[in-house]
């Protein structure tokens, strides 16, 4: 059996189906660049034959990244043949295909039978094999799957060419147990003697066992892992990158692997995931979360301080983790804000820096202590400008109980200022509806979130919206230590983006009609 355990990271895929989510191209791009940092095996991009914005992820990525690439594709020629061009340019394309075995899904989705099921599955392996080299199979449910059937799909898939056999456990239904016995099972019974077949671990955690499962199937013969940063993903998402990494290592002496990952790289990457998706890490996640290290206990902090094995199983500094407190302040320059964010994981372009540091400039006159926390906050904000055609002049509320609540906001366009005022149910919708006067996008508020990012009265408020316009849902933050300008900074964060992909698209139907 091999010793190198394959990381195949599915963010951009199944991390994008998590609510809410959808990351932009160039977003998906710079991602893909940080997983190749990071040393994971293989990317899966995306889904070519879904739309044509995912075809068009999945062929920037394959010509950015030298690690592997792939895409999905349904049992279905047409998705088989978009996986394979937009994988043309890739160093080391992968396309992986899939189709649901287990009755239910069988009878209440695809309304065929085995026999059928199994039909396209070979025939589907063998068209993406005369197109690729390298190809994955996926029994989608494998867990609520018959054994019998499982082992007559996946045999027959490996000779129809298949090089990877991956083991959905789609809802998370499995136990440690029963998941591990499958690997093993179909390890003795599919791999056999063919060495060169990868048996891949796919689980899901709807009852919290994804980095379990993921872990047991390692033990028990898996040599390929498929998870998400932070676990993103449909529902209770995907099995976390991050845990099954340290799990791995840090336990070496059970499960006896190595893996190609940098570790150094899991904070950096782990913050941009947040940053992109808008989805928190909570305080007291698993390796990367904010209380990941800290010690709060009198007894813990006596232990750590006369040795941090006392209670610390995993070196913060081998994760990346920032060591140190208060970091910047009002003589820091542009280069340290630069460095800094770098270190937590934000590598900001020439006019996202000069945002920044106008940002973080203000910061310092309104705030005693910039901490790191409030660098990431500023760096978060700046990652979802948009080029940004509308920009915050000023803004005035008039609020209070028993009124409408009415704003006058003014936004720079184009060397103009353009001034409207509008009423609403309280003054953040007053201020978003004077934005739409002056914008005149038809947008629909779908979420808002603010969080202190600090402790402290002067504590920067962080607002998160997700904004609809038509079919197209963004994501906006803003910072401010003011709620009510941070509200409109987002809102007209999530506006810019919406814009511009209108334009994108009227520009992409025009190419399309000449
Ligand atoms: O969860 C699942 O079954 C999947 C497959 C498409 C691999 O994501
Ligand atoms: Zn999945």
């Amino acid at each position: 059996m091999l010793d190198t355990v394959q990381f195949l990271d599915t963010t951009l895929r199944d991390g994008e189906q998590t609510p809410g989510v959808s990351f932009q191209l160039v977003e998906k791009v710079d991602f893909a660049r940080t997983l190749d940092a990071l040393g994971v095996d293989m990317i899966e991009a995306g889904f070519a034959g879904a739309s044509q914005g995912d075809f068009e992820a999945v062929r920037a990525i394959a010509k950015t990244v030298s690690t592997g690439v792939c895409s999905l594709a349904r049992c279905v020629e047409t998705d088989i043949r978009a996986a394979a061009e937009a994988l043309k340019d890739a160093k080391k394309p992968r396309i992986h295909v899939f189709i649901a075995t287990s009755p239910l899904h069988r009878q209440a989705k695809l309304n065929m039978n085995r026999e059928q099921v199994l039909q396209a599955a070979v025939h589907s392996v063998t068209l993406a094999k005369s197109l690729c080299a390298d190809v994955q199979f996926s029994a989608e449910d494998a867990t609520r799957t018959e054994l019998d059937f499982l082992y007559e799909i996946y045999t027959a898939a490996a000779k129809a060419g298949a090089t990877v056999l991956n083991i959905p456990d789609t809802v998370g239904y499995a136990t440690v147990k029963e998941y591990g016995d499958l690997i093993a099972d179909l390890y003795a019974r599919v791999v056999g003697q063919r060495e060169d077949l990868i048996l891949s671990a796919h689980c899901h955690n709807d009852l919290g066992l994804a980095t379990a499962t993921s872990l047991e199937a390692v033990r028990r013969g898996a040599r390929q892992v498929e998870c998400t940063l932070n676990g993103l993903g449909e529902r209770a998402g995907n099995a976390p990158l991050e845990e099954i990494l340290m799990g791995l290592r840090t336990r070496k002496d059970v499960y006896g692997v190595r893996d190609n990952l940098h570790p150094k790289e899991l904070y950096r990457i782990s913050r941009l995931a947040a940053g992109l998706s808008g989805v928190e890490i909570p305080p007291n996640k698993a390796v990367v979360g904010a209380n990941a290290f800290v010690h709060q206990s009198g007894i813990h902090q006596h232990g750590v301080l006369n040795n941090r094995a006392t209670y610390e199983i995993m070196k913060p500094e081998e994760l990346g983790i920032p060591q140190g407190g208060v970091v910047l302040g009002k003589l820091s320059g542009r280069h340290a804000l630069r460095e800094h964010a770098m270190e937590l994981g934000f590598e900001l372009t020439e006019h996202e820096l000069n945002r920044a540091f106008e940002k973080f400039k203000e910061l310092c006159d309104r705030k005693k202590d910039v901490t790191e926390r409030d660098v990431m906050a500023i760096c978060r904000e700046q990652m979802h400008g948009a080029t940004g055609s509308y920009r915050m002049n000023s803004f005035q509320i008039f609020s209070g109980n028993h009124m409408t609540s009415t704003a006058t906001v003014s936004l720079q366009k184009d060397g103009d200022v353009i001034t409207r005022a509008d009423c609403g149910d309280g003054p953040v919708e007053a201020c978003f509806h004077a934005v739409d006067q002056i914008t005149k996008l038809k947008c629909a508020l779908e979420s808002y979130q603010l969080r202190a990012v600090t402790e402290g009265e002067d504590a920067l408020g962080e607002v998160t919206v997700r904004v609809r316009h038509g079919e197209t849902v963004m994501l906006g933050k803003g910072v401010s230590t003011d709620i009510i300008e941070a509200s409109c900074l987002a809102y007209l964060n999530a506006v810019n983006r919406l814009a511009e992909a209108c334009q994108e698209q009227d520009e992409a139907a025009n190419n399309e009609r000449t």
